[in-house]
């Protein structure tokens, strides 16, 4: 059944800007924004604290269907997340942290226990929602749809100079051989995996920055009348 809330997906591999262009359409709109990867992350997190083995796929369900997680925003606008009232922010943003939420993220069990908690963001005026089966499969009936892609050498690039610019020290190769593996087990896992919807609107954005990738989303939004 189709609800009359709005949504607008944005699903695409990790590094492509997704995150960047929802955060920006849930400001212009007053939108609320799901960052579904997140959940993905924190379950992993919870993991770790709980002392569960990531391929424990009960266990990882378990924990999944009850994780205390809350969202919000700190002082300086930063993002705050806290498991059971923990700060895991900074955890669940490292490579391992994006590790093991794409190894949590291929059990099915845990996909459903996070499914209908993120299908409950679908609240009024509309809600952004930022991940890999946004427009597949957790809000299928969405409005408008977005692939954002760029390609794996020009994502590692990034991701590298975010992290010298946090004064972390990652090898090139070593991210971009992180990044082959997980878009890997993105895209050949058996349930949800990495693919566009049908009637999604693809956007490269290898070559273009990411200012201009927003414009190109936000004609989008006026021709389907979301504003
Ligand atoms: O988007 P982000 O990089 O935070 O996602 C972390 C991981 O969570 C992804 O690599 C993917 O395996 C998983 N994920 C998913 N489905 C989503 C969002 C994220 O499987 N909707």
């Amino acid at each position: 059944m189709s609800s009359t809330v709005p949504v607008i997906t944005v699903d695409g591999p990790s590094g492509a800007g997704k995150g960047t262009i929802a955060h920006r359409l849930a400001d212009h709109l007053g939108w609320h924004l799901l960052d579904s990867g997140a959940l993905y992350r924190v379950t992993a997190q919870a993991c770790l604290i709980e002392g569960v083995a990531w391929d424990d796929e009960p266990a990882v369900a378990a924990i999944a269907r009850v994780l205390d997680v809350t969202f919000a925003s700190g002082a300086n606008g930063e993002e705050s997340v806290k498991y059971k009232g923990q700060e895991v922010s900074a955890a669940i943003r490292t490579e391992e942290g994006g590790r093991g939420a794409s190894t949590v993220a291929a059990l099915p069990s845990v996909r459903t226990a996070l499914f209908e908690r993120q299908r409950a963001m679908r609240k009024a005026p509309g809600l952004v929602a930022d991940g890999r089966d946004m427009g597949t499969v957790v809000f299928a009936d969405a409005e408008l749809k977005i692939f954002l892609t760029a390609s794996a050498q020009e994502r590692a690039q990034r991701r590298h100079k975010q992290l010298i610019a946090k004064g972390e020290s990652v090898s090139l190769a070593r991210l971009l051989q992180d990044i082959q593996e997980r878009d890997e087990r993105d895209a050949n896992r058996d349930v949800s995996p990495l693919l566009p919807a049908e009637d999604a609107i693809v956007i490269d954005s290898t070559a273009t920055p990411i200012e201009e990738v927003f414009n190109r989303v936000w004609e989008l939004v006026q021709e389907r009348n979301l504003i």
